[in-house]
Protein backbone atom coordinates (compact mmCIF):
# COMPACT_ATOMS: atom_id res chain seq x y z
CA UNK A 1 0.00 0.00 0.00
CA UNK A 2 1.27 3.43 -1.16
CA UNK A 3 1.87 6.40 1.29
CA UNK A 4 1.37 10.18 0.54
CA UNK A 5 2.28 12.95 3.02
CA UNK A 6 0.69 16.31 2.00
CA UNK A 7 0.76 19.47 3.58
CA UNK A 8 -1.49 22.40 4.21
CA UNK A 9 -4.43 19.46 5.03
CA UNK A 10 -6.18 21.90 7.17
CA UNK A 11 -8.37 23.12 4.63
CA UNK A 12 -9.49 23.63 0.54
CA UNK A 13 -6.72 21.84 -2.25
CA UNK A 14 -4.85 19.74 0.56
CA UNK A 15 -8.22 18.95 2.22
CA UNK A 16 -9.88 17.08 -0.62
CA UNK A 17 -6.23 15.91 -1.69
CA UNK A 18 -6.13 13.80 1.67
CA UNK A 19 -9.37 12.71 1.44
CA UNK A 20 -9.10 11.36 -2.46
CA UNK A 21 -6.11 9.53 -1.93
CA UNK A 22 -7.68 7.94 1.04
CA UNK A 23 -10.73 7.34 -1.03
CA UNK A 24 -8.70 5.46 -3.40
CA UNK A 25 -7.02 2.66 -0.56
CA UNK A 26 -3.77 4.65 0.13
CA UNK A 27 -1.91 5.38 3.52
CA UNK A 28 -2.70 9.51 3.88
CA UNK A 29 -0.55 11.70 6.06
CA UNK A 30 -2.50 14.84 6.34
CA UNK A 31 -0.07 17.36 7.72
CA UNK A 32 -0.81 20.82 8.72
CA UNK A 33 0.03 23.45 11.23
CA UNK A 34 -2.53 22.82 14.10
CA UNK A 35 -3.93 19.07 13.26
CA UNK A 36 -7.79 19.03 14.56
CA UNK A 37 -10.19 16.21 14.94
CA UNK A 38 -13.12 16.10 12.40
CA UNK A 39 -11.59 17.19 9.13
CA UNK A 40 -10.79 13.84 8.02
CA UNK A 41 -12.48 10.06 8.38
CA UNK A 42 -11.37 8.37 11.11
CA UNK A 43 -8.94 5.64 9.25
CA UNK A 44 -5.78 3.46 9.78
CA UNK A 45 -4.39 4.58 6.91
CA UNK A 46 -5.06 8.31 7.74
CA UNK A 47 -2.35 9.88 9.88
CA UNK A 48 -2.72 13.89 11.14
CA UNK A 49 0.63 15.41 11.60
CA UNK A 50 1.77 18.74 12.90
CA UNK A 51 3.90 20.68 10.10
CA UNK A 52 4.96 24.47 9.43
CA UNK A 53 6.76 23.71 6.23
CA UNK A 54 8.60 27.10 7.32
CA UNK A 55 10.02 25.35 10.21
CA UNK A 56 13.56 23.09 9.87
CA UNK A 57 13.01 21.58 13.16
CA UNK A 58 9.36 20.88 12.34
CA UNK A 59 10.09 19.27 8.71
CA UNK A 60 12.64 17.00 10.50
CA UNK A 61 9.86 15.97 13.14
CA UNK A 62 7.35 15.32 10.96
CA UNK A 63 9.07 13.04 8.40
CA UNK A 64 10.88 11.37 11.31
CA UNK A 65 7.22 10.51 12.90
CA UNK A 66 5.72 9.91 8.88
CA UNK A 67 8.54 6.88 8.28
CA UNK A 68 8.47 6.24 3.99
CA UNK A 69 6.26 7.91 2.15
CA UNK A 70 6.11 7.37 -2.10
CA UNK A 71 4.58 10.68 -2.51
CA UNK A 72 4.85 14.65 -1.35
CA UNK A 73 2.12 16.69 -2.34
CA UNK A 74 3.66 20.28 -1.68
CA UNK A 75 0.34 22.10 -1.26
CA UNK A 76 0.65 24.55 1.26
CA UNK A 77 0.73 28.02 0.53
CA UNK A 78 -0.08 31.75 1.34
CA UNK A 79 -1.32 34.09 -0.88
CA UNK A 80 -1.06 38.15 -1.46
CA UNK A 81 -3.14 40.04 -3.49
CA UNK A 82 -2.20 44.18 -4.23
CA UNK A 83 -0.14 46.46 -6.18
CA UNK A 84 3.80 45.51 -5.34
CA UNK A 85 4.70 49.08 -4.61
CA UNK A 86 2.15 48.59 -1.34
CA UNK A 87 3.29 45.04 -0.42
CA UNK A 88 5.66 45.20 2.53
CA UNK A 89 8.86 43.30 1.88
CA UNK A 90 8.29 41.64 4.78
CA UNK A 91 5.19 39.94 3.44
CA UNK A 92 6.67 39.21 0.36
CA UNK A 93 9.37 37.09 2.44
CA UNK A 94 6.51 35.53 4.43
CA UNK A 95 5.06 34.76 0.60
CA UNK A 96 8.36 33.19 -0.50
CA UNK A 97 9.34 31.14 3.06
CA UNK A 98 5.87 29.28 2.49
CA UNK A 99 5.23 28.57 -1.42
CA UNK A 100 8.90 29.07 -2.26
CA UNK A 101 11.69 27.52 0.23
CA UNK A 102 9.44 25.50 2.17
CA UNK A 103 8.80 23.41 -0.86
CA UNK A 104 12.29 23.31 -1.50
CA UNK A 105 13.07 22.48 2.33
CA UNK A 106 10.66 19.81 2.09
CA UNK A 107 11.54 18.07 -0.95
CA UNK A 108 15.32 18.41 -0.05
CA UNK A 109 14.26 16.25 3.26
CA UNK A 110 12.90 13.21 1.03
CA UNK A 111 15.15 12.62 -2.31
CA UNK A 112 17.51 10.79 0.17
CA UNK A 113 14.85 8.14 0.86
CA UNK A 114 13.46 8.39 -2.54
CA UNK A 115 16.93 8.67 -4.22
CA UNK A 116 17.84 5.97 -2.53
CA UNK A 117 14.75 3.41 -2.64
CA UNK A 118 14.80 4.41 -6.54
CA UNK A 119 11.33 5.31 -6.50
CA UNK A 120 9.40 8.02 -5.40
CA UNK A 121 6.90 11.16 -6.41
CA UNK A 122 7.27 14.70 -5.66
CA UNK A 123 4.07 16.99 -6.64
CA UNK A 124 4.19 20.83 -6.64
CA UNK A 125 1.33 22.77 -6.51
CA UNK A 126 1.72 26.22 -8.76
CA UNK A 127 -1.12 27.91 -9.56
CA UNK A 128 -2.42 29.06 -13.05
CA UNK A 129 -0.83 32.33 -12.15
CA UNK A 130 2.54 30.70 -13.74
CA UNK A 131 0.30 30.22 -17.18
CA UNK A 132 -0.84 33.80 -18.09
CA UNK A 133 0.47 37.43 -16.27
CA UNK A 134 -2.53 38.55 -13.74
CA UNK A 135 -2.24 42.57 -12.24
CA UNK A 136 -1.48 42.38 -8.54
CA UNK A 137 0.08 39.43 -8.48
CA UNK A 138 3.60 39.94 -8.97
CA UNK A 139 4.69 38.56 -5.77
CA UNK A 140 3.09 35.92 -5.80
CA UNK A 141 3.36 34.58 -9.07
CA UNK A 142 7.28 35.32 -8.23
CA UNK A 143 7.07 32.51 -5.41
CA UNK A 144 5.63 30.05 -7.74
CA UNK A 145 6.97 30.87 -11.24
CA UNK A 146 10.44 29.76 -8.88
CA UNK A 147 8.72 26.53 -8.31
CA UNK A 148 8.09 25.76 -11.41
CA UNK A 149 11.76 26.31 -12.76
CA UNK A 150 12.76 24.62 -9.83
CA UNK A 151 10.56 21.24 -10.45
CA UNK A 152 11.41 21.54 -14.12
CA UNK A 153 15.26 21.29 -13.90
CA UNK A 154 15.18 18.79 -10.60
CA UNK A 155 12.65 16.54 -12.66
CA UNK A 156 15.54 15.99 -15.13
CA UNK A 157 18.31 15.64 -12.02
CA UNK A 158 16.54 12.86 -10.32
CA UNK A 159 15.29 10.86 -13.15
CA UNK A 160 18.87 9.09 -13.04
CA UNK A 161 17.31 7.64 -10.28
CA UNK A 162 14.19 6.89 -11.60
CA UNK A 163 12.24 9.88 -8.82
CA UNK A 164 10.19 11.56 -10.68
CA UNK A 165 9.12 15.66 -9.70
CA UNK A 166 5.48 17.11 -11.39
CA UNK A 167 3.58 19.91 -10.96
CA UNK A 168 -0.06 20.80 -10.74
CA UNK A 169 -1.48 23.99 -12.02
CA UNK A 170 -5.00 24.74 -10.04
CA UNK A 171 -6.80 27.67 -11.13
CA UNK A 172 -8.93 29.88 -8.76
CA UNK A 173 -10.76 28.53 -6.54
CA UNK A 174 -13.42 31.03 -4.57
CA UNK A 175 -14.50 28.19 -2.11
CA UNK A 176 -11.10 27.48 -0.15
CA UNK A 177 -9.71 29.47 2.47
CA UNK A 178 -6.75 30.82 0.55
CA UNK A 179 -8.00 34.43 0.32
CA UNK A 180 -9.27 34.71 4.30
CA UNK A 181 -5.77 32.83 5.37
CA UNK A 182 -3.72 35.85 5.10
CA UNK A 183 -2.37 38.84 7.96
CA UNK A 184 -3.06 41.65 5.24
CA UNK A 185 -5.69 43.13 3.93
CA UNK A 186 -6.35 43.78 0.06
CA UNK A 187 -7.82 46.90 0.85
CA UNK A 188 -4.63 48.49 2.50
CA UNK A 189 -2.50 47.40 -0.78
CA UNK A 190 -4.67 49.20 -3.28
CA UNK A 191 -3.33 52.97 -3.32
CA UNK A 192 -5.92 55.53 -3.94
CA UNK A 193 -3.49 55.78 -7.45
CA UNK A 194 -4.53 52.43 -8.65
CA UNK A 195 -7.97 52.67 -7.72
CA UNK A 196 -9.16 53.13 -11.36
CA UNK A 197 -7.66 50.68 -12.77
CA UNK A 198 -8.49 47.90 -9.80
CA UNK A 199 -11.98 48.79 -10.17
CA UNK A 200 -12.91 46.62 -13.22
CA UNK A 201 -10.30 43.56 -12.41
CA UNK A 202 -11.49 43.15 -9.40
CA UNK A 203 -15.14 43.37 -10.94
CA UNK A 204 -14.51 41.00 -13.35
CA UNK A 205 -12.64 38.96 -10.45
CA UNK A 206 -15.74 38.38 -8.41
CA UNK A 207 -17.35 36.91 -11.36
CA UNK A 208 -15.01 34.46 -12.88
CA UNK A 209 -16.36 32.98 -16.19
CA UNK A 210 -14.54 29.53 -15.04
CA UNK A 211 -13.15 28.25 -11.75
CA UNK A 212 -11.74 25.35 -10.19
CA UNK A 213 -13.24 22.87 -7.48
CA UNK A 214 -10.80 21.62 -4.83
CA UNK A 215 -11.83 18.21 -6.60
CA UNK A 216 -10.30 19.10 -9.96
CA UNK A 217 -7.21 19.63 -7.88
CA UNK A 218 -7.26 16.56 -5.99
CA UNK A 219 -8.23 14.60 -9.47
CA UNK A 220 -4.64 16.29 -11.11
CA UNK A 221 -2.43 15.72 -7.69
CA UNK A 222 -3.48 12.23 -8.27
CA UNK A 223 -2.85 11.91 -12.03
CA UNK A 224 0.28 13.63 -11.52
CA UNK A 225 1.58 11.40 -8.45
CA UNK A 226 0.38 8.11 -10.77
CA UNK A 227 1.86 9.19 -13.51
CA UNK A 228 4.47 7.87 -15.86
CA UNK A 229 4.54 9.50 -18.95
CA UNK A 230 6.69 11.77 -18.43
CA UNK A 231 4.33 14.66 -18.28
CA UNK A 232 5.76 17.22 -15.89
CA UNK A 233 2.64 20.06 -16.36
CA UNK A 234 -0.53 19.44 -14.85
CA UNK A 235 -3.05 21.85 -14.85
CA UNK A 236 -6.49 22.08 -12.27
CA UNK A 237 -9.31 23.72 -13.53
CA UNK A 238 -11.95 24.97 -15.80
CA UNK A 239 -10.00 27.77 -15.68
CA UNK A 240 -6.31 26.74 -15.56
CA UNK A 241 -6.83 24.44 -18.38
CA UNK A 242 -8.40 27.03 -20.67
CA UNK A 243 -5.25 28.71 -19.92
CA UNK A 244 -3.06 26.21 -20.32
CA UNK A 245 -4.64 25.35 -24.00
CA UNK A 246 -4.26 29.69 -25.07
CA UNK A 247 -0.31 29.20 -23.46
N1 LIG B 1 -7.49 28.98 -4.07
C1 LIG B 1 -6.95 29.41 -5.18
O1 LIG B 1 -7.57 30.20 -5.90
C2 LIG B 1 -5.61 28.90 -5.62
C3 LIG B 1 -5.28 29.04 -6.98
C4 LIG B 1 -4.07 28.53 -7.44
C5 LIG B 1 -3.20 27.91 -6.57
N2 LIG B 1 -3.52 27.82 -5.24
C6 LIG B 1 -2.54 27.13 -4.38
O2 LIG B 1 -3.14 25.94 -3.88
C7 LIG B 1 -2.57 25.63 -2.62
C8 LIG B 1 -3.70 25.39 -1.63
O3 LIG B 1 -4.45 26.58 -1.51
P1 LIG B 1 -6.00 26.60 -1.08
O4 LIG B 1 -6.71 27.39 -2.08
O5 LIG B 1 -6.47 25.25 -0.77
O6 LIG B 1 -5.91 27.53 0.22
P2 LIG B 1 -6.25 27.26 1.76
O7 LIG B 1 -7.64 26.72 1.90
O8 LIG B 1 -5.89 28.53 2.46
O9 LIG B 1 -5.20 26.11 2.16
C9 LIG B 1 -3.85 26.39 2.29
C10 LIG B 1 -3.24 25.43 3.28
O10 LIG B 1 -1.84 25.76 3.46
C11 LIG B 1 -1.58 25.73 4.84
N3 LIG B 1 -0.41 26.52 5.21
C12 LIG B 1 -0.21 27.84 5.09
N4 LIG B 1 1.01 28.17 5.56
C13 LIG B 1 1.59 27.00 5.97
C14 LIG B 1 2.84 26.66 6.54
N5 LIG B 1 3.77 27.60 6.82
N6 LIG B 1 3.10 25.35 6.83
C15 LIG B 1 2.19 24.41 6.57
N7 LIG B 1 0.97 24.67 6.05
C16 LIG B 1 0.69 25.96 5.75
C17 LIG B 1 -2.86 26.21 5.50
O11 LIG B 1 -2.87 25.76 6.82
P3 LIG B 1 -3.21 26.60 8.14
O12 LIG B 1 -4.50 26.03 8.64
O13 LIG B 1 -2.07 26.22 9.05
O14 LIG B 1 -3.25 28.04 7.79
C18 LIG B 1 -3.90 25.50 4.65
O15 LIG B 1 -4.09 24.18 5.10
C19 LIG B 1 -1.66 26.79 -2.25
O16 LIG B 1 -0.31 26.43 -2.55
C20 LIG B 1 -2.12 27.91 -3.16
O17 LIG B 1 -1.06 28.82 -3.45
C21 LIG B 1 -4.70 28.29 -4.75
Amino acid sequence: MKTALITGCSSGYGLETARYFHSQGWNVIATMRTPRDGLLPRSERLHMLSLDVTNADSISAALAAAGPIDVLVNNAGIGVVGAFEATPMAHVRKVFETNTFGVMAMTQAVIPQFRERRSGVVVNVTSSVTLADHPFAAAYTASKTAIEGFTGSLAHELSAFDVRVKLVEPGYAPTTRFAQNTDVRIEDMIPEAYASFAAPIFAAFANPPLVTKETDVADAVWQAANDVSGQLRFPAGADAVALARAS
